[in-house]
């Protein structure tokens, strides 16, 4: 019997260029080198919302409100719903046959939204009147198909933001919640923004040019795959550029899939670890199908809990996710399902379609 003495698990806060590793290229290299001009792109500043297509408009109400949305405005045909941050509302259902109408990212300016709205494949530009903020919209077709949304003009909302409580932690070595207990309230993990959504491609390559060249929107991370000693891209992890500006690891994804081309999920952000664990419960006591989680994901470090909504949408609630800004390094990693989570049930096949 060997008595040689086991490590023991361990976490670390890394900086970006230790954690990203020998293997990376700096955001300017890989610009320059696809020869993106930067001054082309239509800059964005965040993602807004998702939209969706719903047959059941009160069967995805009763899923958003036990997802930890609420109803900002409702009529007969569209429901808008919001998290406690400062959007106007983080997700838009429209009532009609299943359908995915897109994510939408805010542009920084009037002359971005403009550029956005002079593009070969823009619609005309949609005045917003019924939506809580206003606002005009405008939607691309990128290289597959898939409806690309830019929102400018909605109106702030000035509400403060009122973040649930930040708990204190005791450790082993360092306890400073003295004759304080913590104490729970089950319930749905209230959600805070829309953090990021995707594509499972059949057209990668065309697909990651296409985002990178027309937006502000650079790779943190590319997956290959080795095939006969070449290296064959087959996921990009990418937030979008806002300089010194520290932004989330990935605000969108995609991802190769020879199969099928579709979006894979959108996912919002949570408070901390225990509202996840509590919104996980709380969405299984009421009898909604879990895809996979509560994980901790490598790439991006968060927390991850992923669900089926009621028409069969993958929807994501993340906590204590990675940010980045222009100086972080591109990773360039081997891809693998082990490369996916640190922790956490193993991944179902499901997920990976
Ligand atoms: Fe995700």
């Amino acid at each position: 019997m060997s008595t040689d003495r086991i490590p023991p698990n361990r976490g670390a806060s890394v900086p970006d260029v230790v954690a990203v590793g020998e293997s990376n290229v700096s955001q300017a290299e890989w610009l320059a080198k696809q020869q993106i001009d930067t001054k082309e792109r239509v800059n964005l500043k965040k993602l807004s919302h998702m939209r969706y297509q719903h047959p059941d408009l009160e069967e995805i109400q009763v899923f958003m409100l036990d997802f930890g949305m609420e109803i900002v405005k409702k009529t007969e045909e569209e429901i808008w719903f919001k998290g406690y941050g400062p959007d106007q509302y983080v997700y838009y259902a429209r009532k009609g046959p299943k359908k995915f109408l897109g994510g939408v990212f805010e542009a920084q300016s009037k002359e971005d939204f403009d550029r956005a709205a002079s593009l070969p494949t823009a619609s005309a530009v949609e005045e917003l009147s019924q939506a809580p903020g206003g606002g005009c919209l405008v939607t691309l077709t990128d290289p597959e198909a898939f409806p690309v949304n830019v929102v400018f003009g909605q109106e702030p909302t000035n509400i403060e933001v009122s973040h649930p409580e930040r708990l204190t932690l005791n450790f082993p070595g360092e306890k400073p919640r003295r004759r304080e207990f913590n104490r729970f309230e089950p319930g749905p993990a209230a959600v805070h923004k829309l953090g990021h959504f995707g594509y499972a491609t059949q057209q990668l390559q065309s697909q990651v040019e296409f985002y990178t060249s027309t937006f502000n929107i650079v790779p943190t991370d590319l997956l290959y795959i080795e095939i006969e000693g070449q290296k064959v891209l087959v996921t990009m992890f990418a937030h979008l550029d806002l300089g010194e500006t520290h932004t989330d690891h990935h605000s969108f994804f995609l991802s190769s899939n020879p199969k099928a081309a579709h979006v894979h999920h959108c996912s919002f952000e949570v408070n901390d670890y225990d509202t996840q664990q509590l919104g996980h419960q709380w969405l299984a006591k009421k009898g909604y199908k879990s895809v996979w989680g509560v994980g901790r994901h490598i790439l991006g470090s968060q927390i991850f809990d992923y669900w089926w909504d009621t028409t069969g949408n993958m929807v994501e609630h993340y906590a204590d996710g990675d940010l980045v800004n222009k100086d972080t390094p591109i990773g360039d990693i081997q891809a693998g399902s082990e490369s996916l989570a640190v922790w956490g049930p193993e991944v179902p096949a499901s997920f990976l379609q």
